[in-house]
């Protein structure tokens, strides 16, 4: 199929862009690089064996440029929708900026892509939009809940436009697939999770103390009621989530409707058992220090990814040493990055 990849350059994307290569799809790249540099996408060209990823540089919520890309490339058969801003913290504090640049910028794709005939979309959800979950391991049908910050507020939002957008128009196919925590990196080290700034989730943080960037890793809070007092995360290796956007357009092919997903392992860690993972495959020492807990976190977070090997025959195979390996492969071999 010929997709057009929103978001393609930043982490996930350019994962993704590996596995559609891979299997035979014709990816086109719209991304305005705010978060991401476009040598992933030469890094991208490498693994896959192909001589350039098609790109444009162009701002999804610039409808004049994103009506330009349409008309060059005569069409598309369905889009994978990354492009967004992602950082819970910098939602609290730029909120204008998180729904302009999601909703805004998500409104204006979905007018163009109808206007285009193009009607079939995947969609980058996040497990937040379950709040402090109801249930543990959180399937599909646990009620969605109380988002703490404009970010979550977003994709949550963006779920219910979309559902709504298939509710008035049959010819819409949305698969909303809800990220458990994605970390690791491809195993070729070349493309990986590239933060701007002091990173804010828990792996990254991890690979910059293991490198020498900085002294010890702050871990939020050892008093939540799980075995070891530290936080409960599904974390998830990007090249299986990358696989679940593949499998979500066979999905699209025999024409689902709305169908939501959880991408997981269905397996949580805690942040020192994430620690000792990282120490043992790598070698390296992390020091750490106990923190009062972060504003917003919940005790545990683990889906059951069971409607997603059911319906999508896909199930996430890699476990967390093959994420911590992965993982510091590529900050080694990328210690400033891109
Ligand atoms: P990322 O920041 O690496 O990638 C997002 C990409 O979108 C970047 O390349 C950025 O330049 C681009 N972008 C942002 N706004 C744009 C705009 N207006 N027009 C064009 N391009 C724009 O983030 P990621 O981790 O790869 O996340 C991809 C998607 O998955 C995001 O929607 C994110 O919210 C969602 N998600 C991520 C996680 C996670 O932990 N990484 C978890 C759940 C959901
Ligand atoms: C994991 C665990 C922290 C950093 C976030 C978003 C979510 C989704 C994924 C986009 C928690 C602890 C972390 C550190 C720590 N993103 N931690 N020290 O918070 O589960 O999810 O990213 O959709 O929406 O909220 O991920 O990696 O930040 O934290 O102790 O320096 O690690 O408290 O228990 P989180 P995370």
């Amino acid at each position: 199929m010929k997709i057009l990849v929103t978001g393609g350059a930043g982490f996930i994307g350019s994962h993704t862009l590996v596995e559609l290569f891979g299997a035979g799809h014709r990816p086109v790249v719209v991304d305005n690089l705010c978060n991401s540099s476009a040598k992933s996408l030469e890094r991208v060209a490498r693994i896959a064996g192909v001589p350039q990823v098609p790109f444009y540089r162009c701002d999804i919520r610039n409808r004049e440029a994103l009506e330009a890309v349409f008309a060059q490339e005569d069409h598309f058969d369905a889009c994978i929708h990354f492009a967004g801003l992602k950082a819970v913290g910098e939602s609290v504090e730029k909120p204008w900026e998180y729904y302009d640049n999601n909703i805004g910028g998500t409104l204006v794709l979905l007018d163009v892509m109808r206007q285009h005939g193009c009607k079939n979309i995947i969609f980058s959800s996040s497990a937040t939009v379950y709040g402090d979950p109801q249930q543990i391991p959180i399937t599909e049908s646990c009620p969605k809940g109380h988002c703490t910050n404009p970010y979550g507020q977003t994709k949550s939002m963006l779920e219910e436009i979309l559902t709504d957008m298939r509710r008035a128009d049959s010819q819409w196919n949305v698969v909303l697939l809800r990220y458990f925590n994605p970390i690791g990196a491809h195993p070729s080290g070349l493309i990986g999770e590239n933060p701007n700034d002091i990173p804010n989730n828990l792996m990254p943080y991890i690979t910059q103390v293991a490198i020498g960037k900085r002294p010890e890793l702050g871990v939020f809070g050892n008093d939540y009621p799980t075995p070891d007092g530290t936080g409960v995360r599904d974390y998830i290796h990007v090249v299986d989530l990358a696989r679940g956007h593949v499998a979500a357009l066979a999905a699209i092919e025999r024409q689902c409707g709305l169908a939501v997903y959880n991408l997981g392992t269905g397996r949580g860690y805690s942040v020192l058992e994430v620690v000792k993972a990282f120490e043992e495959t790598t070698g390296r020492k992390i020091p750490y220090s106990i923190k009062p807990r972060r504003a917003g976190d919940i005790a545990t977070c683990y889906s059951d990814p069971s409607k997603a090997a059911a319906e999508l025959g896909w199930r996430a195979e890699k476990g967390i040493e093959e994420m911590c390996r992965d993982s510091w492969r590529w900050q080694s071999q990328n210690p400033e990055g891109y």
